[in-house]
């Protein structure tokens, strides 16, 4: 088959990120660097991982099993929790470089908040000068909501370049995507199938797919990539991580989107960052 050709979003800082990704959460070990180096031979070039995922090795190990050079493919960890703070922060990015055995990152995120401990502006200070020596490209954060990120850009001037979050028609985080888009911050959605909250299995989701003559999940993947989010759906499964990227053949009508809004759960379904902290 041909390589699937994933279009690119811009980033505020000058540079682009793919619309499709993979998440790096679908297997561990061998497995997962094998499934890594086959999807990106397949034409993947945005790959998943944080530290707090325990992978980094073998999502390093995947990207050098594939056929395609490190420059080409586009590599996000996260800043765990416990590695938040001044120091902190750029030690364990160290080793997160060395796991994954690169000498850079292309994206760089906090992974959660964490708001008790009070430790996201120094992180993301830390972050800017990793920036700015080279050791990272691009600088953003996961699960932020807008409070959050007015904190970040308040202590900086600088905004992140992406918000990684909970996202998908089921859970359609309108208003944090209105103030994110206002400012030019990329939505990054993880889990965008919606499986916990069966956005898959809603009638509409399949009359619409029956419509376009496509799968359930092409549907919800390409609510988000068609208003500029970034999807990073996992699949162990070739058939599905192929389909999972074959969303830029077919477009939602105005009113299929306003349709899909109607299986949106509301903003209390989603983990509130105000709360929920990640170590
Ligand atoms: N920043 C954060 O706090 C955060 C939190 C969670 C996840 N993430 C990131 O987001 C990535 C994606 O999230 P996720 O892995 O939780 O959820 P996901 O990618 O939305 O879903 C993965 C599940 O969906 C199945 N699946 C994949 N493609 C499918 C398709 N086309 N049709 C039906 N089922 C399909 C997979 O099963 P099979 O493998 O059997 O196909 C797997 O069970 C993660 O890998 C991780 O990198 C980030």
């Amino acid at each position: 088959m041909e390589q699937l050709s994933i279009p690119t979003a811009p980033l505020l800082d000058g540079g682009f990120i793919p619309l499709v990704g993979t998440g790096s959460l679908f297997a561990k070990g061998n497995e997962l660097a094998d499934g890594l180096a086959a999807c990106i031979n397949d034409g993947y070039r945005l790959i998943d991982t944080a530290a707090q995922y325990a992978n980094e090795v073998a999502v390093g190990e995947g990207i050098r099993r594939s056929a395609v050079p490190r420059e080409e493919i586009f590599v996000t960890t996260k800043v765990a929790g416990v590695d938040q703070g001044r120091g902190l922060a750029r030690r364990g990015f160290e080793e997160s470089l060395r796991k994954l055995g690169t000498d850079y990152a292309d994206l760089l995120l906090i992974h959660w908040p964490n708001p008790s401990r009070g430790l996201a502006v120094e992180t993301w200070q830390e972050m800017l000068d990793l920036q700015s020596e080279g050791l990272v490209r691009h600088v953003g954060v996961s699960n932020f909501l807008a409070h959050q990120l007015e904190e970040l850009y308040g202590a900086t001037g600088v905004w992140p370049v992406v918000d990684q979050i909970q996202l998908s028609p089921a859970l359609a985080r309108t208003e944090l995507r209105g103030f994110l888009t206002e400012r030019g911050i990329v939505a990054e959605g993880w889990r965008p199938l919606g499986q916990a909250e069966h956005a898959m299995e809603q009638n509409i989701v399949r009359t619409i797919a029956e419509r376009h003559g496509v799968d359930v999940s092409q549907i919800v993947l390409r609510w988000a990539v068609q208003q500029g989010a970034v999807v990073i759906p996992a699949s162990k499964t070739r058939e599905r991580w192929l389909r999972n990227a074959d969303l830029f053949g077919f477009e939602l009508s105005d009113q299929e989107m306003t349709d899909l809004a109607t299986v949106d759960l509301g903003e209390a379904k989603a983990w509130d960052a105000n709360i929920h902290e990640e170590w």
